[in-house]
């Protein structure tokens, strides 16, 4: 099956066309970070007028790439959310009129379904049941899977998500903009013992996340003492060690207790290099298998779209015809599939 993945949740228009949910025979994202570097954040209006503006050229550019014409395409899955909502209209509604166009099923993806689906492009794919350490601009969430299109959210952030805290303290200490990458560069030259960052105390939650003290300690360490290149440093690798010391805090106890049989993280700050090193010697310890997207499925792309559609579509497709009349949602929540299968 040749399926049409778009993705225009935030700041990138992408468009990929997948075969079976596994083999990627284009992925085109054209990013807007020009655009919006100068602000020091996504503008909402400015993101949507883009997304209008380029949806039609990387859609054609990602069939060339590929080789097909809009003929051969058999379905189309698109972000319906959550995201930013000028941004998924342009998506959705684009999206709605390819496949209606076609007369191809349309397929709705929850954007943290598609970065969980990052990681079944390919051959080697996770074994059931597996759990999810979901990390991108908007997200920071342990997600286990009993099988596909089965979610069960383990443990979420209380407050920031942890690519927007790398975001906002980069932007504080002047990295361009999308900071998070930056820093991580930044930390690699610094000492991460030079400043103490205390896990957060967290009651009332079996498993839960919290970054925004962290964010506000970082802050304030810059303001009181950051003219140096060598405290930057030392402040970038100190900060980027407390967020992914956070992250993997509950990921031995999570897989102990449910059995998981692999771990795989998603999602922009999957890209993060400490992050990466870290949950490799945690599975190696535990002995499970760890999954981790090549960087640039790290980051949104209409790839992971269209293999969590190709999935979806297996657990409940067929009638798709409903969906013709979906709307995007900003705060869509995270449902399972149908009964799933496996
Ligand atoms: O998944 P994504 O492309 O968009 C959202 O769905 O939010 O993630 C973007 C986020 C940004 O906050 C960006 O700074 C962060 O991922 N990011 C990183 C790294 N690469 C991207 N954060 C830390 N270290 C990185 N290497
Ligand atoms: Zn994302």
């Amino acid at each position: 099956m040749l399926m049409l993945g778009i993705d225009t949740s935030c700041d990138d228009t992408s468009c990929a066309v997948v075969e079976d949910g596994q083999k990627i025979l284009s992925n085109v994202v054209s990013s807007q970070t020009d655009l919006h570097s100068k602000y020091g954040g996504v503008v909402p209006e400015i993101a949507s007028r883009r997304h209008v503006e380029i949806i039609v050229p990387v859609t054609e550019e990602a069939l060339l790439q590929a080789g097909v014409t809009l003929s051969d395409i058999d379905g189309v899955s698109v972000t319906h959310g959550p995201g930013l909502i000028g941004a998924l209209l342009v998506g959705t509604s684009f999206a709605k009129s390819l496949a209606y166009g076609l007369g191809v099923p349309l397929i709705p993806v929850h954007h943290l379904a598609g970065h969980i689906y990052a990681n079944f492009l390919g051959k080697d794919v996770p074994k059931f049941p597996v759990l999810n350490l979901v990390v991108s601009g908007g997200h920071s969430e342990l997600i286990l899977m009993k099988s596909h299109g089965h979610f069960r959210i383990v443990c979420q952030t209380l407050d920031d998500a942890a690519g927007e805290v790398f975001d906002k303290v980069a932007r504080e200490m002047g990295l361009p903009f999308p900071g998070g990458p930056y820093l991580d560069e930044l930390a690699e030259f610094g000492d991460p013992g030079s400043i103490f960052f205390p896990l957060p105390k967290i009651e009332g939650f079996e498993y839960a996340y919290s970054f925004s003290g962290i964010k506000t300690r970082a802050i304030l360490e810059f303001q009181a003492k950051g003219e140096s290149e060598e405290f930057k440093a030392d402040l970038a690798a100190s900060f980027r060690k407390a967020v992914v010391d956070q992250l993997l805090h509950p990921v031995k106890e999570v897989i102990d207790k449910t059995e998981a049989k692999s771990f795989a993280i998603s999602g922009g700050v999957a890209a993060n290099m400490l992050l990466r090193r870290e949950a490799e010697a945690l599975c190696k310890e535990l002995g499970v298998p760890l999954y981790v997207p090549p960087p640039e499925l790290c980051t949104d792309n209409g790839a992971m779209i269209a293999a969590a559609g190709f999935f979806k579509y297996q657990c409940v497709g067929r009638d798709m015809n409903e969906w013709l009349y979906l709307s995007p949602s900003a705060g869509l929540e995270l449902e399972s599939w149908g009964d799933g299968y496996s």
